[in-house]
């Protein structure tokens, strides 16, 4: 265990250094808006730092306040969010921006106890948009802080684990409540971001530049690799599918995904459970479907289960109808604006050039 003289000096530590060695331009730093900070914190959730920048600085260009976005379709925003995966964060996000507006005035909640009740934040992420936007004293658990405290208090467990995390938490509560009252929230908290992102790595940290090594547990005992323990092994299921391009004059046929699912609001191709299902799918519109149709099949990795999705290419002459309502024909020269997940974009931008 980490001597109370180190986690008394720990936020301090952070502190200095962040201001030191820290980052300090990324976009959405040096704002006070909630609604800038949010944002970020919702897309860097699950996606690092250099494939978020882009798509923040569009999506803000497209709603730059909470109106704008509570205003808009849910359809107009999706294509803003394609392609950073977990869908729900878009979803949540739009509806969030709708509650606060019809139930909070278009303004945030004043603390991170209120923040964490609206749709799609955490405890984590109210404080960590409590700690940027108002430099509210509460700590935050994400990823990377994880590392650092787990690897700091030598703390044991896959920190996925709800008596861990519990722990984890409170080590972090002690760190800020040892530290001086004129603490900058704003530096300590994306300090510990950055430590986590920077030095304090997965695999092998980074420690000669750490201000914490000289009181780091895992650090003193050699266990920089052990810790955090690793998520106990489970095994996530295989599913199949064949997805239909079918195409012709330009146009392609896509499917609005059910709202619940992993596309959700998303739009894709027509999926079948077999190779066979597609065929008489195609028969039964009068669409012969070649052998020389068959792309190579690839894998998708979804969190719960892996998909294995084999494409069949398939040109049809004629637009026939839609066969489903949630079907529409497409031109390829307006795919650049719909939102499509990655593995779909994949498949059609090749297909979207050469018909272009
Ligand atoms: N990850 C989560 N929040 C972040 C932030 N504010 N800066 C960099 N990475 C982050």
């Amino acid at each position: 265990m980490a001597s109370t003289l180190g986690i008394a000096d720990l936020a301090m530590r952070v502190c200095a250094w962040q201001r030191r060695q820290g980052r300090r331009h990324l976009p959405w730093q040096n704002t006070r808006d909630p609604y800038r900070i949010w944002l970020s914190e919702i897309m860097l959730q699950q996606t690092q730092v250099g494939t978020v920048i882009p798509y923040y600085l569009r999506f803000l260009e497209r709603f730059p306040d909470l109106q704008t976005l509570a205003d808009a379709d849910q359809e107009d925003v999706m294509p803003y969010w394609a392609g950073l995966g977990y869908y729900a964060r878009a979803r949540n996000l739009h509806r969030c921006a709708q509650v606060l507006v019809t139930d909070h005035g278009g303004r945030f909640p004043a603390d991170s106890l209120a923040i964490a009740e609206l749709p799609g934040i955490g405890r984590s992420t109210a404080s960590a948009i409590a700690a940027f936007a108002y430099g509210e004293r509460s700590p935050i658990m994400d990823g990377n802080v994880k590392r650092v405290f787990t690897r700091f208090f030598g703390v044991r467990g896959y920190p996925g684990l709800r008596a861990v995390e519990k722990r984890l938490w409170s080590l972090a509560e002690a760190a800020l409540e040892l530290a001086p009252v004129d603490l900058d929230m704003t530096a300590y908290t994306q300090g510990l971001m950055d430590l986590g992102a920077q030095l304090c790595t997965r695999g092998i940290p980074k420690c000669e530049a750490c201000p914490l090594a000289g009181d780091c547990e895992a650090k003193r005992l050699g266990l920089q690799r052990e810790l955090p323990e690793p998520r106990p092994r489970r095994s996530i299921p295989d599913r199949h599918c064949a997805m239909l391009i079918l195409h012709g004059n330009n146009h392609v046929l896509l499917e609005k995904q059910p709202q619940t699912g992993v596309w959700g609001g998303l739009w894709s191709l027509p999926r079948f459970d077999s190779p066979q299902m597609l065929e008489q799918a195609c028969i039964s519109q009068g669409i012969v479907v070649p052998d020389s149709g068959r792309m190579a099949t690839f894998v998708h990795t979804f969190t719960h289960f892996r998909l294995h999705i084999e494409p069949w290419l398939v040109e049809t002459p004629q637009r026939v109808a839609e066969w489903l309502p949630e079907q529409t024909w497409t031109p390829f020269e307006q795919l650049t604006h719909i939102a499509l997940p990655a593995p779909v974009r994949m498949l059609l931008e090749p297909l979207s050039e050469r018909e272009a």
